[in-house]
């Protein structure tokens, strides 16, 4: 095991996953995992990585293989589409949302909508409009200037009603403003390349298009069109990224757990939850950039390891519950429970080692030392030792934690990142028994809200509604 000092062990621009306070040597026995029970998992992740690499060989789990896909395609309709818009408005939500916006947090200017055309490198600015919230869709479509705004229509299924309601809209706006001619130059989307409404209208009203490679769900989507067009457009290298998802693929692929960050990561958690009753799972980015990862993490564990049946078909109701937060605010608002509520969490700091702006605090005030203390020194180096500290005290108190390391935040290291998580999540998918790729959960709300807005076939689920709003209503 590596020493927790040895932030870049790895030297380079390769990530590191140091998991020393996950340790029962750090948090102690009843908290943190011991040696014998990652031995006492071996066989069971031996299994999962032999069924995860015959699944990737037969072509089921096409995620695996995207960073080496040609992006050709995507850069030249990228190009067509930053050349002539000065906004660029992404339809789309859950994966069809999270990993574009983690993307463009990460990897480009924090103000990016706010820099004029020439800061921004000519890209246009970035709108993510994630929910059908009236005010806010109404509210982005008061601020914009239609004739210079391409809108990108993602949906993998091609008829989720939030994304459909913000198509239809945007259509008709399109149409009254500059004619259905425009149609065309003002909508592009981004589906599966067969089925679905979407693909259908697409093909009907000729609108570009690019695929959603069938077999990739939602939240394994941030490596195809859905996440790599949106950050073509705002100006990202698309094949760093890719090239540093490779570089994770190169190494997640070791079937040996203390050779593969992935695996190890998923076998602490898939531990700490089923062994320490850590039912709860804080990601803490000590990054502004990196706040959306946390978001989009916050979505793939979630969906992915929520689950009421195992493969079996046995009631199991598997999957830690994700939470978000940013360091150092939460420091100011989560940190406490953290430390001293149930003792029913593990977290996972994320951390930059050199950030892109360097920024020294002045030195004034030298009769105070509450204040002098911090002439001369760096954000940087303030961030990060809040970080330290986070975790060395979380350690003292027994509270596990792991902490992944990115030298720079870049396209390159968010690669990594991204990749190594997606491995993380299938792989603990395996060792809870259950399919990490469907979401059967989330079925009955959407059935009952096409009930709602009376959509055709779904006269059953309205009568069975009725009957609810006929029982006695508890209201104050
Ligand atoms: O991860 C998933 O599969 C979901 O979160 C979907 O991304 C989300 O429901 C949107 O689906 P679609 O892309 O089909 O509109």
């Amino acid at each position: 095991m590596k020493g927790w000092r040895d932030a870049d062990w790895q030297g380079g621009m390769r990530i590191s996953y140091d998991f020393n306070f996950m340790m029962d040597e750090y948090v102690g026995r009843s908290d943190g995992i011991t040696r014998a029970e990652l031995d006492a998992l071996r066989p069971r992740a031996a299994k999962v990585h032999e069924e995860l690499a015959g699944k990737r060989k037969s072509g089921a789990l096409p995620f695996f293989d995207l960073p080496y896909q040609d992006t050709a395609a995507i850069k030249a309709l990228a190009e067509e589409i930053a050349a002539t818009a000065d906004n660029f408005i992404l339809l789309g939500i859950g994966g069809s949302a999270l990993g574009p916006v983690a993307l463009q947090t990460a990897l480009r200017h924090p103000y990016h909508n706010l820099l004029t055309k020439k800061a921004r490198g000519g890209r246009p600015r970035m709108f993510y409009p994630d929910n059908v919230d009236p005010d806010l869709f109404a509210g982005m479509m008061e601020a914009i200037d239609l004739k210079k705004t391409v809108f990108d229509v993602v949906t993998k299924s091609g008829g989720t009603s939030e994304t459909v309601a913000h198509f239809l809209l945007a259509r008709e706006a399109v149409t009254k403003a500059l004619g259905k001619a425009a149609l065309r130059e003002h909508i592009v989307c981004v589906t599966d390349p067969e089925k679905g409404n979407l693909r259908k209208i697409v093909k009907k009203e000729k609108y570009r298009a690019l695929e959603v490679p069938p077999g990739v769900g939602g939240r394994f989507s941030v490596f195809t069109p859905v996440g790599l067009l949106p950050a073509a457009v705002s100006g990202i290298d698309i094949d760093e990224l890719l090239a540093g998802a490779a570089d994770m693929d190169n190494r997640t692929a070791k079937g040996d757990v203390w050779e593969n960050p992935a695996y190890m990561a998923a076998c602490l958690q898939y531990l700490a939850d089923t062994k320490k009753g850590k039912r709860i799972s804080v990601m803490m980015a000590y990054a502004h950039g990196l706040r959306d990862v946390a978001d989009w993490y916050r979505q793939l564990w979630a969906e992915s390891l929520g689950k009421k049946l195992d493969l079996a078909g046995r009631v199991v109701h598997t999957g830690q519950t994700p939470v978000k937060a940013v360091g150092a605010t939460d420091q100011h608002s989560q940190v406490q429970l953290y430390m001293e509520g149930p003792n029913d969490k593990t977290l996972t700091f994320l951390r930059v080692e050199k950030f892109r702006e360097e920024v020294v605090m002045p030195r004034a005030f030298r009769e105070m030392d509450g204040v002098s203390f911090l002439g001369g020194k760096s954000l940087a180096g303030l961030i990060n030792a809040e970080q330290s500290a986070t975790e060395l005290a979380l350690m003292k108190a027994g509270r596990p934690s792991a902490r992944i390391t990115l030298p720079e935040l870049n396209a390159y290291t968010l690669g990594q990142l991204l990749y190594m998580m997606q491995v993380q999540t299938a792989f603990a998918g395996g060792l809870y028994g259950i399919n990490p790729f469907d979401q059967p959960g989330v079925e009955e709300g959407k059935l009952l809200t096409y009930a709602m807005m009376d959509r055709p076939g779904y006269e059953e689920k309205k009568r069975e509604l009725d009957a609810i709003k006929k029982k006695d209503g508890y209201v104050v």
